[in-house]
């Protein structure tokens, strides 16, 4: 079997127009949704993601925002930012980026962000409504991979899904929104005992722990769904995904390439959020 790809940068696209529509109609009624970015430090990856994340606000029409500080600013000065931020009427959206630097309570900063603009949906308001099916907004990544099973016409109902990471940004609500649609979800981690045994009972494979070839051909039962969150380096300095993609593109019926896979969607999404912190603002 040779695997379909699930081309993340068209899918984008897609959604990308029905974002930039939505905007000109809620412009029509005088709202700008508006995304503010924060960045602290010179994290050289941070820089290039908030810059993708603010030039993408531009393309679909959206007011952005990019407030970059050094890294001596104090954890009070952050959050007194996040609080002004809270407070301006022009901005629909809050993201942190994170790593923050090590003296600055990542958390905490993450809490002081309202939910209404929690664009992100790190806050523990917005994880609680994830995990009890309340109203809330979706973390952007596993959001994105829901898309591309959404895309395939792909029904969860009754299938095993394996996510593989446990991270709160991807692992955890990746795993929430499978068993949301009726998945049978497994998680597995650095201490599951054979991740192999796991993988080859699967019929959708989310591999979310940022390491390469963490998922071969020979842990992919023939068929099945495999979406590569991942974000590496190979030996050659290659951008490439947490599957070998050569090998397990054999077996599955669907895959997820590196780059232009899951990682265009991460930021489509925030997009889809920011408008729906501004509709639901106007509304
Ligand atoms: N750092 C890496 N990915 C993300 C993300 O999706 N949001 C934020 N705030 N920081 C990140």
């Amino acid at each position: 079997m040779t695997a379909q790809r699930i081309d993340g940068n068209a899918l984008s696209q897609q959604l990308r127009a029905d974002v930039a529509a939505r905007t000109l109609a809620l412009k029509a009624k005088g709202i700008t949704p508006g995304l503010a970015v924060v960045l602290v430090g010179d994290n050289s990856a941070s820089q290039v993601y908030v810059r993708n994340k603010v030039k993408a606000c531009q393309d679909s029409g959206l007011h952005s925002v990019l407030e970059k500080y050094p890294d001596t600013l104090s954890e009070a000065e952050l959050l007194a930012r996040v609080h002004a931020l809270n407070n301006d009427a022009t901005i629909h959206g809050i993201l942190v980026q994170l790593p923050l630097p090590a003296h600055i309570d990542a958390q905490k900063v993450i809490e002081a962000i309202s939910p209404a603009k929690d664009v992100d949906g790190f806050h523990i308001a917005s994880a609680g409504a994830l995990m009890t099916g309340m109203p809330g907004f979706w973390p952007c990544t596993p959001y994105g991979c829901m898309k591309m099973l959404e895309s395939i016409g792909y029904d969860l109902k009754g299938k095993h899904a394996v996510v593989i990471g446990r991270s709160n940004i991807v692992g955890k609500p990746m795993a929430m929104m499978l068993l949301q649609k009726n998945a049978t979800v497994t998680i597995c981690h650095s201490a599951t005992q054979d991740l192999k045994a796991m993988t080859l009972q699967a019929d959708v494979i989310v591999a979310a722990v940022g390491k390469r070839n963490v998922l071969t051909a020979d842990m992919v039962k023939p068929g099945a769904v495999v979406l590569d969150v991942g974000m590496n380096r190979n030996d050659e300095g290659k951008l490439c995904g947490d599957v070998d993609f050569a090998g397990v593109a054999q077996v599955a019926s669907y895959i997820t390439p590196v780059p232009g896979g899951v990682g265009p969607m991460t930021i489509t999404m925030l997009l889809v959020n920011t408008l729906e912190a501004a509709e639901r603002m106007a509304a």
